[in-house]
């Protein structure tokens, strides 16, 4: 059994599609859509809207780690979908990712999303 066997997963793009500066959106039938971020040559996927607003995060720069939303300078860590710095304090959605030469899969059904700092508190 190899990793694709379990799950939805889809093709959501090619690595010449990705590249160190932006994010790529990715439109997802039925779903919200998808942001896909390479750091350090690893793929990483994400929710594309930032958690405080209605922004495309692939319309942010990325350093590093950290995508910067364009609307109000928030910033997230696209390996873990952290919130870093303020007004983000909701954690982004993550997803799952699979590598087959030069294809990028994104398991669409098995979002992750780390606790909070305020849910954290809370607990
Ligand atoms: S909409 Fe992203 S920081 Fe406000």
């Amino acid at each position: 059994m190899n990793e694709l066997s379990e799950g939805q997963w889809i093709a959501a793009c090619t690595t010449d599609e990705v590249d160190d500066t932006f994010g790529t959106r990715v439109e997802i039938e039925g779903g919200d859509a998808i942001a896909i971020f390479r750091v350090d040559n690893n793929y990483y996927a994400t929710a594309d809207r930032c958690t405080h607003g209605d922004a495309s995060l692939c319309d942010g720069l990325v350093e590093g780690k950290s995508v910067e939303c364009p609307f109000h300078m928030g910033t997230f860590d696209v390996t873990t979908g952290k919130a870093l710095t303020f007004p983000c304090v909701v954690n982004l959605a993550t997803y799952p990712t699979y590598l087959d030469g030069d294809q990028i899969f994104v398991r669409i059904d098995a979002p992750t999303t780390i606790p909070s700092l305020l849910e954290e508190q809370e607990s």
